[in-house]
């Protein structure tokens, strides 16, 4: 393989859970552009039906889409299978979906605090285990769980949210340890303020000013999707081959902190 081959995804078969919005989405536009044919989960058919035909466009990758609930664990063991069933195998698995629901934890009812759980963390459990003997099989397996600066940071107003991505973490290395002498590596990403088109639009709705907000970072604004999407398929390539158990923040470095400002000259 020569150097710059190392990124392709050639041959592979990728499964992406929220893979018809946001970081997701941009996710699969990169993965089916450097090779990979696709399998694209969510609720909702229309978002999928949509990715899936620009996709199809723009790559001419085969991307097949499946309304899936991964928070019950038989929809989940479900998607797995017919995807694996589909394309005679699966390579990469992508955690993705995911949201928060902002309560403070005086008032947080224990539903909701379940419900943060079972999609920030038990679904990634799910749609692993459930995909670990295909990976297996792939002899070059890949996932890659999505997170959030939240959970290495901690965010007020999103307790359930914040406890969940960090229990990612840890699931992401255990997952590593147990799993990595049979050939699959197992890394998370963290996400800080990414502009998705919904996070947009909701920014638009609330008057929230994210370019003031994203002031404070070393970088000096939010992320795109796509900046995302560029970390998440370097972690399911050969170009991160001897990568796993790892966590990394892609968030223009908010988590730097310091008493002076460097901002001059
Ligand atoms: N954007 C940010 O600033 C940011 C920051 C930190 C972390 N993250 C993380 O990044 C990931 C992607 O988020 P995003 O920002 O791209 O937001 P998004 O566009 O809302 O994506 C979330 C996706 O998850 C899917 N989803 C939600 N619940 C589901 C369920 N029960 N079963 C199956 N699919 C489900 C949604 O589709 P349906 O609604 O159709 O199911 C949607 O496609 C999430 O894990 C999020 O926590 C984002």
């Amino acid at each position: 393989m020569k150097p710059y081959e190392r990124l392709a995804l050639t041959g592979r078969v990728a499964l992406i859970t929220g893979g018809g919005t946001g970081i997701g989405k941009e996710t699969a536009r990169l993965m089916a552009a450097r090779g990979a044919d696709l399998m694209l989960a969510g609720r909702r058919i229309e978002p999928l039906e949509q990715t899936a035909e620009q996709i199809i466009a723009e790559t001419g990758r085969k991307v097949l889409i499946r309304p899936t609930n991964v928070t019950i664990p038989e929809e989940a063991q479900a998607l797995v299978a017919d995807t694996a069933a589909a394309f005679d195998r699966l390579d990469i698995l992508v955690n993705n979906a995911g949201k928060g629901t902002h309560r403070p934890l005086r008032t947080m009812d224990p539903g909701i605090w379940d419900k943060d759980l079972r999609l920030n963390l038990n679904a990634a459990f799910y749609c692993a285990q459930a995909a670990y003997p295909y990976l297996k099989n792939s002899g070059k397996g890949a996932i890659v769980n999505i997170s959030s600066l939240a959970g290495v940071n901690g965010t007020l107003g999103v307790g359930a949210y914040s406890a969940a991505k960090a229990g990612l973490h840890q699931f992401t290395r255990v997952a590593a340890g147990e799993w990595g002498p049979k050939g699959i590596r197992v890394n998370s990403v963290a996400p800080g303020m990414i502009g998705t088109e919904l996070a947009k639009a909701n920014w638009t709705k609330t008057g929230y000013d994210a370019m003031t907000a994203s002031k404070g970072f070393p970088l000096r604004r939010y992320g795109e999707s796509y900046e995302l999407a560029e970390v998440i398929a370097f972690l399911a390539s050969d170009a991160a081959s001897y990568v796993t158990g790892e966590l990394f923040v892609v968030g223009g470095g908010p988590q730097i902190k310091g008493m002076i400002d460097t901002d001059e000259g």
